[in-house]
């Protein structure tokens, strides 16, 4: 079956405004479906939804949105209960470097409540939904940070740990109501992610490949890692104490413990 006839005309991204939620959007448009985008920066949102829209001939609605606001899942779904959205990328997100103790308190409760608490609810509120239609999709955007304790991004590591748990839970709960659940968990991969967190930026995945190898697995894996080498990293965590890799990576992370 075609992507769009299996996930219906609409889809929702959130953190469309860069990276790897912009691919997504551009993707989804590909396949003939209409990308509804949502972040905090309005004009980025504009260029990219016009950019969509000359390309592909496809709708493509935008919301301005913040989603460390506690009632934006609510606003949200209220904004697009007109569009039959068939599809959920739960994307947005974003880390932070340091030691936990020491980070600026008010930007570590913005990650819990975009990264943990809207990501839970979005995922909660769309996925009713799309069980009532009886039938939709959901992408869950972690991160291979989840398999592993992340001293050098603590909190960060814990929110994406909670998000990969969250995912692969629910996906056991609503099994066989014809709702596809991928838990997509990147490594490093280029987008703005670097700079927003405060870290030095790195080599990593370009965003278009990862965003489509979620696409590619969505109904197909429960857990996905892009990327042949990272895909290692995740199957070699079994075969080490959690010891061993709690110290493994704070030497690859040891850098933002300096203060
Ligand atoms: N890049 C990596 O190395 C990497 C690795 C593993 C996992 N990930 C995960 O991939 C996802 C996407 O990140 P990315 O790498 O594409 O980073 P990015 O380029 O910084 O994109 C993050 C997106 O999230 C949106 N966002 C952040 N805070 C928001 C808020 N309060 N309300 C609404 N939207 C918000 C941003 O939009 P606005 O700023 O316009 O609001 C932006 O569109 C994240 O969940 C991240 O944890 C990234």
């Amino acid at each position: 079956m075609q992507f769009k006839e299996k996930y219906g005309k609409y889809a929702l991204v959130t953190g469309a405004s860069s990276g790897i939620g912009k691919e997504f959007a551009y993707l989804l448009a590909e396949r003939g479906v209409n990308p509804i985008l949502v972040a905090r920066r309005e004009e980025r949102l504009k260029e990219i939804s016009s950019g969509i829209i000359s390309k592909y001939n496809v709708e493509s609605p935008f919301f301005k949105v913040d989603l460390s606001e506690e009632q934006s899942y609510k606003t949200l779904f209220q904004l697009t209960e007109k569009y039959d959205i068939g599809l959920l990328i739960n994307n947005a997100g974003f880390g932070y470097y340091g030691r936990f103790i020491n980070q600026n308190e008010e930007k570590q409760e913005k990650m819990i409540k975009v990264n943990v608490f809207t990501f839970a609810m979005l995922t909660k509120v769309f996925s009713k939904y799309f069980v009532e239609k009886g039938r939709g999709g959901i992408i869950l955007v972690s991160s291979l940070a989840s398999f592993q304790p992340t001293a050098g991004m603590a909190l960060y590591g814990a929110t994406k740990g909670f998000e990969l748990l969250l995912g692969e839970a629910f996906y056991e709960e609503i099994k066989g109501k014809n709702v596809d659940v991928t838990v997509l968990c990147p490594s490093a991969t280029l987008t703005e992610f670097q700079s927003v967190a405060e870290g030095v930026p790195h080599k990593g995945m370009k965003a278009r490949d990862v965003a489509l190898y979620g696409i590619k697995k969505l109904g197909k894996n429960v857990i996905t890692i892009p990327g042949f080498g990272n895909k290692i990293v995740g199957k070699l965590y079994r075969f080490f104490p959690r010891s061993f890799i709690r110290w493994a990576t704070k030497i690859v992370l040891g850098g933002y413990l300096k203060d």
